[in-house]
């Protein structure tokens, strides 16, 4: 398509989306729309490699994470939105790579080992779950991406698919580029009760709120425990308010260190003048919203059409691996 490279990358369904979500993937994602060829994948078999009692809610899951993507400024004209499970050769691709993929690949995965002790809550001892970069090396793969932006994170499951794309090459000859990964720089964001922002701690600023729940968390939010009121001086590291400040008002932010430091400046005022930055931003949103919600039929429209576009480019590719793998005029 139109010589420009082909970038994947995707989103478990898991929830609403955050401002650290819009921050650091989706705005990322907007401004590489006009120069590459983007298909971005709600990966809701993903999803369920933690989830698998949760298969109801992922419908509803995904469209709601669709309708977060459109709002941030993803434009179904110039990219591919589609979902995983929509595109049965996904399913294919990560079978026959399956077969080339050893397994202690899978087992020395520092994110499997590290989720494994951290989610013990979960049973996680599933054959998806181990086979879960393998999945993800067949969405790359599927549209001959050669450009993921992903958080870092993610490098060591990319780093999985790099070396299944080249056994697969070795095997049975030239038919996928080898992916690059660009990390989408995640700015340093806290939850509302000062940990790392996170669906998982329901600390979040969400990009549905309205603004008067978007008030109503920045007035309750964490602040220098030792700044008590007005006067008393206080440590702006570690306060979620000021990072906040250094991302939407980056130009007043050496004022508000002095004044939180020096004592002039409360922690209330400080709240009110990011909340004068936020408001706007957050009405937008919610008129973006509104706007994508009351075509009756938008969203729907959006990812059948995203699904049509992925499935074509997704057979295309599956014909070529058929070919190379079992060689042509094969079933
Ligand atoms: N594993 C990714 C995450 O949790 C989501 C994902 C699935 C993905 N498939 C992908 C990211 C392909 C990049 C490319 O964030």
């Amino acid at each position: 398509m139109s010589g420009k490279k082909t970038i994947l990358s995707g989103m478990r369904p898991t929830g609403k989306l955050h401002l650290g979500n819009l921050l650091g993937a989706l705005q990322n994602w907007v401004k590489l729309q006009d120069d590459y060829n983007c298909f971005f994948e709600v990966a809701d078999w993903h999803a369920l490699t933690t989830e698998s009692r949760k298969t109801k809610e992922m419908a509803t899951a995904a469209r709601e994470m669709v309708v977060d993507w459109l709002v941030a400024g993803i434009d179904p004209k110039k990219s591919t939105v589609f979902i995983q499970s929509a595109v049965l050769e996904h399913a294919e691709l990560h079978l026959l790579l399956s077969m080339i993929t050893p397994i202690p690949w899978l087992e020395r995965n520092p994110t499997y080992k590290s989720q494994i002790n951290e989610l013990k809550e979960k049973d996680l001892s599933n054959y998806g779950f181990l086979g879960y970069p393998v999945l993800q090396a067949a969405d790359i793969l599927l549209y001959k991406a050669s450009v993921v932006p992903i958080g870092q994170d993610q490098l060591p499951h990319l780093e999985i698919s790099r070396e299944i794309c080249r056994r697969f090459n070795n095997f049975y000859g030239e038919v996928f580029p080898e992916p690059q990964h660009v990390f989408t720089s995640v700015p340093a964001l806290l939850g509302i009760d000062g940990r790392k922002m996170s669906k998982s701690y329901d600390n979040c600023i969400n990009m549905s709120d309205t603004n008067e729940a978007v008030e109503k968390k920045i007035k309750k939010c964490y602040t220098d425990p030792k700044k008590i009121r007005m006067g008393d001086q206080g440590d702006p590291s570690g306060c979620p308010i000021f990072l906040l400040h250094n991302i939407y008002r980056k130009e007043q932010t050496t004022e508000i260190e002095a004044g939180c430091r020096s004592g002039a400046l409360g922690c209330s005022d400080c709240k009110k003048a990011l909340l004068e930055v936020l408001a706007p931003l957050f009405t937008g949103m919610e008129n973006k919203r509104r706007e994508i919600l009351s075509k009756p039929d938008y969203v729907n429209d959006v990812i059948n059409d995203g699904n049509k576009r992925a499935k074509a480019a997704a057979g295309k590719t599956m014909e070529e691996v058929r070919n190379a793998v079992f060689g042509k005029g094969h079933v």
